[in-house]
């Protein structure tokens, strides 16, 4: 499986930061032709920064709606985000689970409108500290994809982060025996949710992912890529980053928007 590397800037980033996405842009595809690079951004960065990647790197949004359109004062929907030349977004992140109280059947509502718009959704799980802790890390996340991942969904047009909530900004990485762990725990879910499928779709691990922890990361077996936050704002971290996935055949994806037309 050809390995996703995937930036997410949160509220972070001005026109002038854009200049990172072209030095990324330049960088990855000519060096790296084996690793599919996403970087989601805030919306307002999105259209720009389309431009600047040049079809190098896929841009993508950090959240969405679940409408299309209507009396949403402040929302974006998913085909605004196609609109705008986002390729897909990242739904149920943990600080939208926990900042905006959004359940698992939010999230899987936000899941189908990225489907409907033709986004690659990348839904997040993951268990805070204190599940860890108490043993039910793996059924918390075996619940997060029952509920937050919409049956019928396929490996085009989804990727699951997996992200322990106190791994995130906090430097602390789960062992390579947690992650692997709970990533064949993650594979069997997303089997028994989607069939076939399950075995296909990419699963990510996120959570303090920095360039000298990921290439052993990136290794372990049902690691399909990383989910990147502090280290995707530079493009030097974020191309180290991508420098370390292993090597697979080169080939072009093929994305859900290409897929539409
Ligand atoms: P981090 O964030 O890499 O800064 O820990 C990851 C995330 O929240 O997606």
């Amino acid at each position: 499986m050809r390995p996703l590397v995937v930036g997410n800037w949160k509220m972070n980033g001005l026109a002038e930061q854009l200049s990172e996405i072209e030095a990324m842009a330049i960088s990855v595809k000519a060096t790296l032709p084996s690793v599919d690079a996403l970087i989601c951004l805030p919306a307002t960065l999105i259209a720009q920064a389309v431009l600047m990647a040049t079809g190098r790197i896929a841009i993508g949004g950090e959240d969405c709606s679940a409408e299309i359109c209507g009396a949403f004062t402040g929302d974006i929907s998913a085909e605004m985000l196609m609109d705008a030349g986002a390729h897909a977004v990242i739904v149920g992140h943990s600080e939208r689970r926990q900042q905006h109280a959004e359940t698992d059947a939010v999230v899987a509502a936000k899941a189908n409108a990225a489907r409907r718009a033709g986004l690659l959704a990348i839904i997040c799980i993951g268990e805070t500290h204190s599940q860890r802790l108490a043993g039910t890390a793996l059924s918390v996340c075996a619940r997060q994809i029952t509920g937050s991942v919409p049956e019928g969904m396929t490996a085009s047009n989804t990727v699951i982060g997996y992200e322990p909530l106190w791994a995130i900004g906090s430097d602390e990485v789960p062992t390579h025996s947690q992650i692997m762990q709970m990533h064949a725990h993650i594979r069997a879910c997303l089997t028994q949710r989607l069939g076939a499928e399950g075995q296909k779709v990419r699963i990510l691990y996120g959570g303090s992912v920095k360039p000298s922890s990921a290439d052993a990361i990136l290794r372990l077996p049902q690691v399909g890529g990383v989910l990147v936050g502090g280290a995707s704002l530079k493009a030097a971290d974020f191309l180290a980053i991508c420098r370390a996935a292993p090597l697979a055949p080169a080939h072009t994806p093929t994305r859900p928007k290409e897929q539409r037309r």
